[in-house]
């Protein structure tokens, strides 16, 4: 029996993706840019079942329901055709962060199974390869396989949408996670109704297109102040287009406010940082490395903080299960 484990991390968009050209080809409409980061990571393991008529999905301790064990099929038949082999799979994964929090689990979840799947299927594992193969599963995820920096060009077509390192000055991203359940709207369906319905779609894909050029000339002069405020505007431009949707969708909660006004105080007293959040309540503050133990301190009483680096991209693991052995 063949099977594959591979491990990867969420990452933090600094300039967001926020709505699909092709749904199908999951081409996103803008680039984007994003930290991988070197906490909570997923584990996935795929392993193959000739005689298996359906594929499993476990996720944690139970097996998933029908909605993303779905999501993990219609990956996996993309897997099964590029390979042309037939066999369906047992998927087991691990998530340390929050499923479906803003925590950016479908980034680790589907770079973990695009470096699992091809393995043990016998698709290329090259970084290139399986960005453009975690992209189909969740669109964040392309930027999951690379380390550190990483951009994710648009691209034009399958082939040419993946993601690549960015050089950048050192940082830390302090993640402050709130209180707050599992999201009510997932980012597919959040970008959709946002791009169908929101008056400031087409002003949003425009200033976003303009925030990524200019993360990317900050990142290449290495001014982090620049990074910062850019991310920061970037970030509640999204949330904004994303609440003029109908009906509305609200990620941030009063608690996600709190730590967004106390960024805003950090600065006015002269400790420089900024503050992003994806699609969910939690808030992530991009610091420099040496300021980064003060801003976790002084964001302590507003959630739990945890300091993150630039992490890893995606490491892929073979093993042949009848010897055990790893290769
Ligand atoms: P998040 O902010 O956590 O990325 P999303 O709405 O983008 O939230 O995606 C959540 C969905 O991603 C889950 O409902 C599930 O379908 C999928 N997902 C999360 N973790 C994994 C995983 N480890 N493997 C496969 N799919 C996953
Ligand atoms: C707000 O990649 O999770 O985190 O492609 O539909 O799976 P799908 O959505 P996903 O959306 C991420 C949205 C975001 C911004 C970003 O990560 O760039
Ligand atoms: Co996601």
């Amino acid at each position: 029996m063949t099977a594959a484990t591979a491990h990867a991390h969420p990452n933090i968009a600094l300039v967001k993706y926020w709505g699909k050209r092709d749904e199908q080809l999951m081409l996103p409409q803008t680039g984007s840019l994003s930290m991988t980061l070197d906490i909570l990571p997923t584990t996935t393991t795929v392993e193959l079942d000739p005689d298996a008529a359906a594929d499993e999905f476990v996720l944690g301790d139970t097996a998933a329901g029908p909605a993303a064990t779905g999501r993990v099929v219609r990956f996996l038949d993309l897997v099964r055709e590029r390979a042309g082999r037939p066999e369906r799979a047992v998927v087991r994964s691990v998530n340390t962060a929050p499923t479906g929090a803003g925590m950016a689990s479908s980034a680790a979840g589907f770079a973990a199974l695009a470096g699992a799947a091809s393995a043990a299927y016998g698709l290329p594992t090259d970084a290139r390869s399986l960005s453009v193969l975690a992209r189909r599963g969740s669109g964040s995820a392309a930027r999951s396989v690379i380390p550190g920096l990483a951009v994710w060009h648009a691209g034009h077509d399958d082939s040419s949408s993946f993601a690549e390192p960015v050089d950048a000055p050192p940082m830390r991203l302090v993640a402050v996670s709130v209180d707050a359940p599992e999201k009510a709207v997932s980012s597919r369906e959040g970008m959709r109704r946002t791009a169908l319905t929101s008056p400031f779609h087409t002003a949003w894909t425009a200033s976003a297109s303009r925030d990524l050029e200019a993360m990317l000339d900050a990142c290449r002069d290495g001014d982090f102040s620049r990074i910062g405020r850019i991310a920061e505007t970037n970030a509640l431009r999204m949330h904004a287009v994303t609440q003029a949707a109908d009906p509305p969708i609200r990620y941030l909660r009063p608690s996600s406010i709190a730590v967004l006004d106390e960024v805003q105080s950090m600065r006015r007293a002269g400790l420089e940082a900024y503050a992003t959040a994806d699609a969910g309540p939690h808030v992530f503050v991009l610091a420099r490395p040496a300021d980064a133990d003060a801003v976790a301190r002084a964001l302590a009483p507003l959630g739990e903080v945890r300091v993150a680096g630039p992490g890893p991209g995606v490491r892929v693991e073979r093993h042949d299960e009848r010897h055990g052995a790893r290769q």
